[in-house]
């Protein structure tokens, strides 16, 4: 029954990545209708939920909870192994951990180009937002791209930047030379642009920062691996390793966050794209009501978010009971337990 409840939350939770990032893709991307008088009317429900960001970002988003949880399960395992509590199990644990991201960190990686690929294309204030970009760079050019900056919205430009010669193309598209201008924020009224410049441009940066640092984790533990330093018996002399396992547990939370800030905070002054503005959908509702139910819903959540930490950290702090039976197995070893066979036979 326990298995069975895993599966179930793992494939609701992925039906759920499914359906919300086709809704906020539509969101980016509006398609498979048209709007008339500020409704959309819907003529294609196969092109409005597959619309052009619909596949890049489920995919995204699905990288991202596995990374996450890889990332959870391997530092786990290497607090006990740090603990030399169960070493043998949780090196096992680690190195399954590890034979999966093998495949997710650097897919994860290049998937994450795509999605900066598509918003080059597709939404401009939102690019010039994330690099931090007040003036237009024409096609055909080779820009530095920005690596740290203080992006100033008052005076439309960055006070400090350090930027990186010639990267931003290969960033975009993996070619030397822009395909297209990448526009500047200042092409368009202060109204019809995204603001808070600085959280997009550094949540988009926390988030890469994270992909590469997890990836290079992955792959410094892989050589490790080859070099026959994680068998059950010296894995706990890779100390400095396994303390870097345990600090990236909670990263993968981190990058998730920030790429929602770049998505969504990203997409202002939009509800829908170059559609409907985020100032016409907000509800009719008043303010009093919307702070309950706002109230409410931090006060649930943190009571959840406390819960989990208090419960999750209990069950690791016991650790794994390997004396258990298993049911199936003991039943086998002594029949007349659990057999009914041993029941006195009764006449009718
Ligand atoms: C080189 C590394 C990465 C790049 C270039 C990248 C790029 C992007 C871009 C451009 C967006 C915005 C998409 C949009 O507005 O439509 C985004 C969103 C997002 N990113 Fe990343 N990302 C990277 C790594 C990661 C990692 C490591 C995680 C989490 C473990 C992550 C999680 C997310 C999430 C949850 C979103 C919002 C949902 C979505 O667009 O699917 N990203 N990323």
């Amino acid at each position: 029954m326990h298995y069975l409840a895993t599966i179930m939350v793992a494939l609701g939770a992925n039906l759920s990545i499914f359906w919300i990032l086709s809704a906020n893709s539509w969101l980016q991307t509006p398609a498979g209708g048209e709007f008339v008088q500020g409704n959309f009317i819907v003529s294609d429900y196969f092109q409005a939920i597959f619309n052009p960001f619909m596949v890049n970002s489920v995919l995204h988003m699905f990288f991202a909870t596995l990374e996450t949880s890889l990332f959870v399960i391997g530092g786990i395992s290497a607090w006990y192994i740090l603990q030399k509590r169960h070493q043998k199990f949780f090196a096992l644990s680690l190195k399954i951990v590890l034979a999966v991201a093998i495949a997710v960190t650097p897919l994860q990686l290049y998937i994450g180009h795509l999605s900066g690929e598509q918003v080059y294309h597709h939404q401009p204030t939102k690019l010039a937002a994330m690099e931090a970009q007040w003036k237009t760079i024409p096609a055909g050019e080779s820009p530095s791209w920005s690596a740290i900056a203080i992006p100033n919205d008052k005076a439309e430009q960055n006070n400090w930047e350090i930027s990186i010669p010639g990267l931003l193309s290969y960033i975009l598209e993996i070619k030397p030379k822009l395909s297209e201008p990448v526009l500047g924020l200042k092409e368009y009224a202060p109204e019809d642009r995204p603001h808070q410049i600085g959280l997009i441009y550094y949540a988009f940066r926390i988030m890469i920062a994270i992909g590469f640092l997890l990836a290079g984790l992955m792959a410094i533990t892989v050589l490790q691996w080859l070099r026959g330093k994680l068998s059950s018996e010296n894995i706990t002399q890779q100390s400095w390793l396994l303390k870097a396992w345990l600090f990236s547990a909670p990263l993968g939370y981190i990058a998730v966050e920030s790429g929602w800030i770049v998505r969504c905070v990203g997409r202002q002054p939009w509800t829908v794209y170059g559609e409907i503005r985020t100032v016409d959908t907000v509800s009719q509702l008043p303010a009093s009501n919307v702070l309950t139910s706002l109230t409410t819903f931090a006060i649930v959540y943190s009571i959840l978010f406390i819960s989990a930490l208090y419960f999750g950290s209990r069950i690791i702090k016991e650790g794994p009971n390997f004396g258990l039976p298993i049911p199936e197995q003991e039943a086998k070893a002594t029949p007349a337990k659990h057999i009914p066979d041993s029941r006195p036979v009764t006449s009718e």
